[in-house]
């Protein structure tokens, strides 16, 4: 009754931003992300009747924070009469810091639970389970370009194109490593109730939705770059202007925002996106990943900078 997965946490481009349905975490829009290929959390679940009560490793050390929404994520997957279980959890990136390192997590949660307790279900139905966890979490089992679609009364999660297709950089500068100050589902709940722009957030997804995938198919950079960039402004527009107002940027954020324009007004192809944390993700053509990357390791204030390429779904670890 033991398995063990690898997910890789995503960056969305165009952004998942509140909810339509709380209480079962149902997006209020649809989203579009790149999974990263050299991030990951291998995560190790053994369910056993000897255990008396679920318990959580990540990275080495006993965790109490995140074990009562993985073992509701458990619970939805293999049942709550489930056994309880010994969670091991290793990322080799900073947690809570705006990684989306809930989203690997849960992705990693619902295939090496669902292979522990022998449940057969295919990646469409996992991408709903672990999607009920985390909202983010439903796009880290496709690889590629992933889109996440709202259904009438669920989500369906495809992959709009595979890596080897566009193998577009993405550089992540770390300008702060310890965890966030609000998490992304407060934080999404306060926009909901109080940002005079969530009603025109929600209303112009579609259309972001709609450009963002045209670029994606003709891999038109610019176009993809424009698009992008302006949903992630127009979410932390949202933050910004949310009771009490939701700032994850600090100074080193800003400044990694206006290395990124000047090496777009100097002909290199990179933009920038944003989460929930102060953390900046320059998205970039191949052939400008090694200039992206110094520029941004010299921004000051900017502690590491990792590089990755767009990477593979969840896969279960024989
Ligand atoms: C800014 O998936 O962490 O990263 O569903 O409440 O767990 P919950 O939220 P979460 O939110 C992600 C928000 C984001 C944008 C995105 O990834 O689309």
């Amino acid at each position: 009754m033991k398995a063990t997965a690898i997910a890789r946490p995503n960056i969305a481009l165009i952004k998942y931003w509140g909810k339509r349905d709380v209480e079962r975490n149902l997006p209020a829009v649809g989203s579009i992300s790149v999974t990263l290929q050299s991030l990951y959390t291998e995560m190790s679940i053994e369910f056993s009747p000897d255990y008396a009560a679920d318990e959580l490793v990540v990275n080495g050390m006993s965790n109490r924070t995140m074990l009562a929404r993985l073992a509701a994520c458990l619970d939805s997957v293999a049942g709550d009469g489930r056994c309880r279980a010994k969670i091991v959890s290793e990322s080799n990136f900073p947690i809570a810091a705006g990684l989306a390192s809930s989203a690997s997590s849960f992705a990693a949660a619902v295939v090496a639970t669902a292979a522990a307790t022998g449940q057969s279900k295919d990646t469409h139905q996992l991408a709903q389970l672990a999607g009920g966890a985390s909202g983010s979490a439903a796009r880290s089992l496709f690889g590629g370009f992933v889109e996440l679609r709202n259904t009438t009364d669920n989500i369906a999660v495809t992959s709009l194109r595979p890596a080897t297709e566009w193998p577009l950089q993405i550089v992540v500068a770390i300008t702060e490593a310890g965890p966030k100050s609000v998490g992304s589902t407060t934080a999404m709940e306060i926009s909901r109730k109080s940002s005079p722009f969530y009603t025109s957030w929600l209303e112009r997804q579609e259309s972001d939705l709609s450009a963002a995938r045209d670029a994606i198919s003709a891999r038109d950079f610019d176009k993809l770059a424009e698009v992008s960039e302006h949903n992630c402004l127009k979410m932390h527009s949202v933050m910004w202007t949310s009771r009490p107002p939701i700032v994850y940027w600090n100074a080193a954020t800003m400044r990694c925002l206006q290395v990124v324009r000047s090496l777009r007004a100097a002909g290199r192809g990179v933009f920038f996106t944003m989460d929930a944390g102060p953390q900046v993700k320059a998205v970039c053509l191949p052939e400008d990943a090694d200039a992206v990357f110094d520029a941004l390791a010299d921004a000051q204030g900017v502690s590491k900078v990792m590089v990755s390429g767009i990477g593979e779904g969840a896969t279960l670890q024989a």
